[in-house]
Parts: structure tokens; sequence; C-alpha cells
């Protein structure tokens, strides 16, 4: 196959046929009309009017303790702090080969539902970083699936976690893409804004990207998002650089936000929200009202910040659920974040395509234009809208641009 036709494209009215040679896409081009079937040659594929969009994008998962839910046990609580008491007994019983099977199935869950980007967080508060070593290893292996960014995730600290820093730096050195922190858990604010200076200077001094586990908590006090911002903001790397979770501005007082949101936009950093994630573990403390425990992504969309969803976990010690469907989560999301007006509805896609692609940094790597790398997902619905609508799939996602190795190789 090399070409689509009567595809819609978002953000175009009418029909196309897309076509892709050498694995880019080479033209695109307007139908004057359908092209009625039996298509004129075995390379077309007939989208039958409904949606063609750049693969699916998962920002934020982690990959290597997914399908671990319930080992040793489960986390009855339900709370973010006894995921990660499950997860350091879960880890004690880790092997290279069990992470690696793990992730290859999760990674193929993924695939199945048009994710062709991931981001995975990985653990490396683990002396020898073998977890680290087994994912650089899938990053490879799971290219013809999926094209990977690691980032080198402090689960148990920086600061408070023995070695933490000599782990993240040689976690960099191995090949990470991507700088990690966890602010909020570092046993002082202290520690945990020294985890930040930290971090941000790893990543600048090796031109690493930059996602932060950051404020994913109901606590309001819980104010790590300003110093990343500010530390970014004075380095000048906002594109770079992305706040997950963000979940205490849920709980900030409107005042406070008012001046935070000044600083975000001279930052003009990224956001994720893991939506489904973050209605399970927060507001756990509360009796009621509670509170839905996600970041102000409507406030943040309509400030001009960066902001996309994402799962965050499949079966795992922090979220039992999971299928490895980007779709799912999108509808959760709208519906938790009150986005689900007409407008946002027209533009839905935006939050698990387009933003995700400009947080990870994919560039011209990603998007159906002329000259970019011919992936692309076939969905089973005509519009933005219909995709919520009808609660559409991943009807074929095609992977025909080469993928090269990883530019992180150790060094
Ligand atoms: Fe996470």
């Amino acid at each position: 196959m090399d070409h689509i036709v009567n595809a819609r494209l978002r953000g175009r009215d009418g029909l196309f046929t897309v076509r892709w040679a050498d694995g880019a896409f080479s033209t695109i081009d307007p139908q004057a009309a359908p092209v009625p079937p039996p298509m004129p040659d075995s390379a077309a594929l007939d989208a039958l009017g409904k949606l063609v969009v750049p693969p699916l994008v998962e920002p934020h998962i982690h990959l290597d303790a997914t399908l671990t839910a319930g080992e040793p046990h489960w986390n009855l609580s339900g709370t973010l702090f006894e995921g990660i008491e499950c997860w350091t007994e879960r880890k004690a019983l880790v092997t290279r080969e069990d992470t690696k099977s793990r992730a290859h199935r999760a990674i193929r869950m993924l695939a199945a539902h048009g994710v062709q980007h991931v981001r995975t967080h990985v653990d490396v508060t683990e002396p020898g970083l073998g977890t680290l070593q087994a994912m650089l290893e899938v990053r490879e292996e799971a290219r013809a699936l999926a094209d990977l960014q690691i980032v080198a995730f402090p689960q148990e600290g920086i600061e408070s976690f023995a070695n933490g820093c000599a782990l993240m730096t040689e976690a960099v050195a191995m090949g990470a893409d991507v700088v990690g922190g966890i602010p909020h858990f570092e046993n002082t604010r202290e520690q945990g804004v020294s985890s930040l200076h930290f971090l941000m200077d790893l990543a600048e001094r090796h031109d690493r990207l930059v996602d932060v586990h950051c404020d994913e908590t109901d606590d309001p006090q819980s104010r790590f998002l300003e110093v990343l911002a500010e530390i970014t903001r004075v380095k000048g790397l906002g594109p770079r650089v992305t706040a997950s979770h963000t979940t205490a501005m849920g709980s900030y007082d409107n005042a406070y936000c008012s001046k935070l949101f000044r600083l975000l936009k001279q930052a003009a950093l990224n956001f994720v929200s893991c939506p489904t994630e973050s209605i399970h573990l927060q507001g756990r403390f509360d009796t009621y009202p509670k509170r839905r425990g996600l970041t102000r992504v409507p406030e943040l969309d309509r400030a001009g910040l960066n902001v996309c969803f994402a799962q965050d976990s499949i079966v795992d010690p922090w979220y039992p659920l999971g299928n490895g469907n980007i779709l799912r989560v999108l509808d959760a999301g709208l519906h938790i974040c009150h986005m689900l007006g007409y407008e946002d509805l027209q533009r839905a896609l935006d939050f698990v395509t387009d933003h995700s692609a400009r947080a990870m940094n994919l560039g011209e790597g990603y998007g159906i234009e002329v000259g970019r790398p011919a992936n692309l997902v076939l969905l089973s619905a005509e519009s933005d809208y219909e995709v919520l609508r009808t609660q559409a799939h991943a009807e074929l996602s095609i992977v025909s641009a080469p993928r090269t190795p990883s530019l992180r190789s150790p060094s």
C-alpha cells in the first residue's frame, strides 16, 4: 500500500488522497468527489470518508511497572503512596526478562490502539540500573512498533535516595532521552527545590529533555511547579520541559493561581495530565465534597499553554485497569475536566496527537504534511466529535517511515 483515498483530514474540508514514497508523505491532494469502489489498484486503501490522523501519542507511561498489579499484593487504599510501597516490594523481584516481556506486551497493546510514539518513565532508584538497561534494549527492539523516549525517573527521590544524584547522572550517560524528577516526594521542601536545580542542570549539560512528576498530590502547599517554571524561564528551555500531573494545582486557591499562570506563560513549558490515574489516586484524603485531583487542564489550554493527556499506567500498583487505548483516556479526561463544550469537541484529538507530539519535541518528525514521516492512523469515525461520541477506535495503524536508531546511544 502506498496511498489512501477518500480520507478526511483534521482541520481541512472535503476528502483527500494521501500518497507516500520512501517513508515520507509525497502528495496530499483534495478530491473533487469521492473515489468510487472498486479501488483502481491494490496499492490503495479506501478510508470511506473516515479520519486519517498522525499517530496517536502516549506522552507519559511507566512501561517498567506495567502489568504488575497485585504482585505481591494489591494497593488497597488506592493512594499514590501505597502504590509506591507496593512497587518497592515488586521491584525486588524484577529481572531483566520480566521487565522486557511486560514492556513489550504493553507496547503491543499501545500499538494495537494506534499509538506509535511513547514516552516512558523508568525507575532509576535502583543500584546497578538493570531496569534502565533492559528498557534501553526494549527501545531498540520495539522500533518497528513504537518510537520510545526513555525518562530517567527517580521514583524514590533524588536527594532522599542513597546515591540518587549519581544514579541520575549514570542513567543519562547510559542513554536516557529525558531527565525526570519527583520533588514533592523528597523528604523536605528544600530537597525538592534542590532536586529541581540538580535535574535541570543535568539536562542542560547533556542536552536532554526534561519531564518532572511535579506536585502529584492534593496538598495545596505543594508548590514545586513554580520552582520548575522559574528555572525553566531563566534557562529559556520552555519547549523542552514538561511538568507532569501538577494535580496540586486543582487545590491551589485562585489568587495564587493567578500569579502562577503569569510565570507559566513566561516559562512556556508543557503539561501532561493523566486523568484516569489522577481521578483514581487523588482525593483519597477527602470525605465529601471530594476533589477531582486533576490539574487545571482547560485553564492551561485557554492560557495558550501546551497540555495533553496520558495514561500513566496499565495494570500496575497505581492503577489496576488500562489497555493501551489513549482514546479512552481522552474520553475520561474531557468529562472530568468539564471540556465537553462544542468547541472542545471539535478539537478533542489535539490532546492525544499534536499537543502530545509537541510535549515530546517530535517536531517535523510528526504530522500529515508532505515530506514528513509517512506514519498514520485510520480512525473509525469522520471527525473529532464523532470519534468521541461513538467511542471510535484505530482501524489501521501504518508505520512506513524507517525509524533511525536512537540519538541517545551510550556515552
Ligand atoms: Fe507517572
